[in-house]
C-alpha cells in the first residue's frame, strides 16, 4: 500500500474549546489509485490532508493519535529530516487557490525551473528546458513564450495547470489535491480534472482528490471516503456508492447534485448543518439532520463503520435499510 492513514486524530486548541476536527481516520490508497475524500465544508478533509502532508497549522492544531504510514513507514515517527525528504520528493499537493500558492513576482518559469535547481542540481538552462516541457505536458498553448509569463497574466485554468506542472515535476508517487477546481468555471473544471486523472494514469501515481462535490469525482475516482463531522462515516468504490449508498448523509449529497436528466425536479440540499465541533452531539454525530433517525441513534456508543461488502462499510446503524431502499 502506498499510503495508510490510521485512526488519525488531530485536536485544535480554541477559544470555544478543544476541536476534535479529526477523529480517528482511516483510509489508504494505492499506486495508480484514486481516493476521493468527500464532505460539506468543516468536515476535516484539508486537516486530513495537512496532517499527512505535515503542514498542519501547529499550534493550534496537534496530532492526537495516529498514523501515517507511506510506503510502509510511520511518517510521524520519522525524524524530522527523512520525514521534509518523503514529503518533498514524493509527496505533493495541489491547492484550490494558485495565485497565493506561486509567487506574484517570479515569472512561473523560474518556479517551475527551481523545482529541478533544488533538487535536481540542474543549470539555469536546463531548468528552463525542462519547465517548459512541463508546461507543455499540462498543455500550456504557447508554452516557450509564456514561460517568462507572471502568474496574473494566465487565466485562473491555466494558473491550476502550472499548479499541477509543478506538483509533478519531481514524479511524485502521491499527489493530493485539494478541491483543486473549486475556483473554476464548470467547463474549465472539467478539463482540469480529465487532465489531472491523465497525468495520474499515466505516471502511476496515486491521488487523494478532496472535494466537496460529488459530481466532480464521478468519472475519476476509484473510491470515496466520505467525511462527517471529521469522521469517515463511508467508504465505497465510486460506483457502488452512487448507486447504492450506504449511509443516509451519502444519500442527502447524491440527492443535492443537480441533475441534467432531471428537469424542473427541485434540488433537495440536506437540512440543517453540520454540528459545532466543539460540542459534537451524542451518538451519532449526524442524528439531528437524519431523517431516519431513532432513539438509538441519539445515544453513545457511536455507530462504529460497518462492514457492508468488501471495501464498503458504513457508519450507520441502520445502514441495511438505506442500502435495500
Ligand atoms: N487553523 C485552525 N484553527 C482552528 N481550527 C481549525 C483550523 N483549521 C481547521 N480547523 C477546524 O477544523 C475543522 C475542519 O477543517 P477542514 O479545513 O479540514 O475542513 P474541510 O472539510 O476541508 O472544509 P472545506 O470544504 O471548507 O475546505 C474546521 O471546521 C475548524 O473547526
Ligand atoms: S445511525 Fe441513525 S442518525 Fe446516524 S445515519 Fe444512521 S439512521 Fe441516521
Ligand atoms: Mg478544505
Amino acid at each position: 500500500m502506498l499510503l495508510e492513514v490510521r485512526d488519525l486524530r488531530v485536536e485544535f486548541q480554541t477559544r470555544d474549546g478543544l476541536i476534535q476536527a479529526v477523529n480517528g481516520v482511516s483510509y489508504s490508497v494505492d499506486a495508480g489509485e484514486t481516493l476521493a475524500v468527500l464532505g460539506e465544508s468543516g468536515s476535516g478533509k484539508s486537516v486530513t490532508a495537512q496532517a499527512v502532508m505535515g503542514i498542519l497549522d501547529s499550534p493550534p492544531g496537534r496530532i492526537a493519535g495516529g498514523e501515517v504510514r507511506f510506503q510502509g513507514r510511520d511518517l510521524l515517527t520519522l525524524r524530522a529530516e527523512e520525514r521534509r525528504r518523503i514529503r518533498g520528493e514524493k509527496i505533493a499537493m495541489i491547492f484550490q487557490d494558485a495565485l497565493s500558492s506561486l509567487n506574484p513576482v517570479l515569472t512561473v518559469g523560474y518556479q517551475l525551473g527551481e523545482m529541478f535547481r533544488v533538487h535536481r542540481g540542474a543549470d539555469r538552462k536546463e531548468a528552463k528546458a525542462r519547465a517548459i516541457e512541463l508546461m507543455e505536458r499540462v498543455r500550456i498553448p504557447a508554452a516557450r513564450e509564456r514561460v517568462n509569463d507572471y502568474p496574473h497574466q494566465f487565466s485562473g485554468g491555466m494558473r491550476q495547470r502550472i499548479m499541477i506542472a509543478m506538483a509533478l515535476a519531481l514524479e511524485p508517487e502521491l499527489i493530493i489535491a485539494d478541491e483543486p477546481t473549486t475556483a473554476l468555471d464548470v467547463t474549465v473544471q472539467a478539463q482540469v480534472m480529465d487532465l489531472l486523472a491523465e497525468l495520474q494514469r499515466e505516471f502511476r501515481m496515486g491521488l487523494i482528490l478532496i472535494t466537496h462535490d460529488l459530481g466532480v469525482v464521478a468519472g475519476v475516482a476509484d473510491k470515496i471516503a466520505v467525511m462527517y463531522a471529521g469522521r469517515i462515516v463511508e467508504n465505497a468504490p465510486v460506483h457502488e456508492l452512487y448507486s447504492r449508498p450506504a449511509h443516509p448523509y451519502t444519500k442527502g449529497l447524491l440527492e443535492s447534485i443537480p441533475r441534467l436528466d432531471h428537469k424542473g425536479g427541485e434540488l433537495r440540499a440536506i437540512k440543517g448543518l453540520p454540528p459545532n465541533l466543539a460540542r459534537i452531539p451524542a451518538g451519532c454525530p449526524y442524528h439531528p439532520r437524519c431523517p431516519l433517525a431513532r432513539d438509538v441513534c441519539r445515544e453513545d456508543p457511536r455507530p462504529p463503520l460497518y462492514e457492508v461488502g468488501p471495501r464498503r462499510s458504513s457508519a450507520c446503524h441502520f445502514w441495511k435499510e438505506t442500502v435495500g431502499e
